[in-house]
């Protein structure tokens, strides 16, 4: 799946927000590509930067006067060109949003307008991408409803926000994103928060309409029990860096980088990391200040392998372990060796 040209190449990506604090430096020098119909999981704990990427790549950060962001973000849209959406207009990036790549956002309730009905809502999404008249846009929104596993669409339609719960509120988002049928979803924490059934069947309807669409997408998510059952390729993100890269195979049978082993031990018992309370937050200690990053690697201060002199001074570049796999540690040779004995 990695050999054909990806749809995203994002390269050097580095978001920085000035704060009374200091500068947050959020994102850094994050590259990662996805390729037609792979989904992508970014993984990390709480604070580690994946929001900011999400809407970094979606320009949505470009309010922001806080925000100074920089790198490429190459997109190939449905027309088949690839751009640099760092260099698109904001009327160019509003056609790309919801008709090219399709947002999930992390909270959900507040995307949707408490004054309307969850049907106008979504018929106004087509509507504003694609050239359909309000009843064509009707049927849409209704058979969106209905493939996301909603049993009454109708009276979903005529609902408005609060009169719906919260694994309805999620489907009806995620219809919303894909009605528009983008070569990219990027859906941020999509289940995060619900009933551990409601979000293992609107996990199940998204695959499958991520199949039947051979949509691409980007995955992310603090729950690596989801991304075991969801992703072809992962990316473990800590402290705003990309810290290991590897296929869902290669970060759960042979982690290299402690972090990714340290969230993998964290799971509580296979299966039951979906659960509502589950949070990889079980891992000792907190992620630094994103003001000011420990010396050398920043994971240094948690990490069970910590050398000193050694990580406490190099700051470890991400290295290349095997072909498509990728670790940032300074240690990685010697933890590899230790595996292999
Ligand atoms: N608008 C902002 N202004 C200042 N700091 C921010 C802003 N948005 C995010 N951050 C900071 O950037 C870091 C990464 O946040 P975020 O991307 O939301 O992480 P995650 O989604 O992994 O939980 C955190 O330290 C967060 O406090
Ligand atoms: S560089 Fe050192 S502190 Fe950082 S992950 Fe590797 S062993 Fe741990
Ligand atoms: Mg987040």
């Amino acid at each position: 799946m990695t050999g054909a040209d990806p749809i995203l190449e994002v390269s050097g990506l580095d978001v920085r927000f000035d704060s009374p604090q200091g500068i947050v430096h959020a994102v850094r020098d994050v590259s990662f590509s996805v390729a037609p119909g792979e989904i992508v999981a970014l993984v990390g704990e709480s604070g580690s930067g994946k929001s900011t990427i999400g809407l970094a790549l979606m320009r949505l950060l470009d309010h922001e006067e806080s925000a100074r962001v920089q790198g490429t973000i190459r997109f190939t849209g449905k027309d088949g060109g690839s751009r640099d959406l760092m260099a698109q207009s904001a009327r160019s990036m509003r056609r790309i949003r919801g008709n090219d790549i399709g947002m999930i956002f992390q909270e959900p309730m507040s995307s949707l307008d408490p004054i309307f009905t969850v049907g106008a809502q979504i018929v106004e999404a087509i509507r504003i991408h694609q050239r359909k008249s309000a009843g064509e846009a009707t049927s849409l929104a209704l058979e969106m409803l209905h493939l996301l596993g909603i049993a009454h669409p109708r009276q979903c339609f005529a609902s408005y926000p609060h009169q719906i719960s919260g694994g309805m509120i999620q489907r009806v988002m995620i219809a919303m994103a894909l009605s528009c049928n983008p070569t990219l979803l990027v859906a941020d924490e999509p289940t995060t928060g619900l009933d551990v059934t409601i979000q293992a069947q609107i996990i199940e309807h998204l695959q499958s309409l991520q199949r039947q669409q051979r949509m691409s997408v980007l995955f992310i998510t603090h729950d690596l029990g989801l991304v075991a059952e969801i992703a072809d390729r992962v990316f473990v993100l800590y402290a705003g860096q990309v810290v290991e890269f590897g296929s869902v195979e290669t970060i759960f049978r042979a982690p290299l980088m402690p972090y990714t082993g340290m969230l993998l031990d964290s799971l509580p018992r296979l299966g039951c990391s979906s659960l509502p309370d589950y949070r990889i937050e079980a891992i000792p200690g907190n992620v630094p200040n994103a003001t000011a990053f420990p010396p050398g690697c920043a994971f240094h201060p948690r990490c069970r392998h910590f050398e000193p002199l050694t990580c406490d001074r190099d700051t470890p570049a991400l290295e290349l372990a095997a072909p498509d796999h990728l670790v940032r540690c300074c240690r990685w040779h010697a933890i590899r060796g230790a595996c292999d004995s």
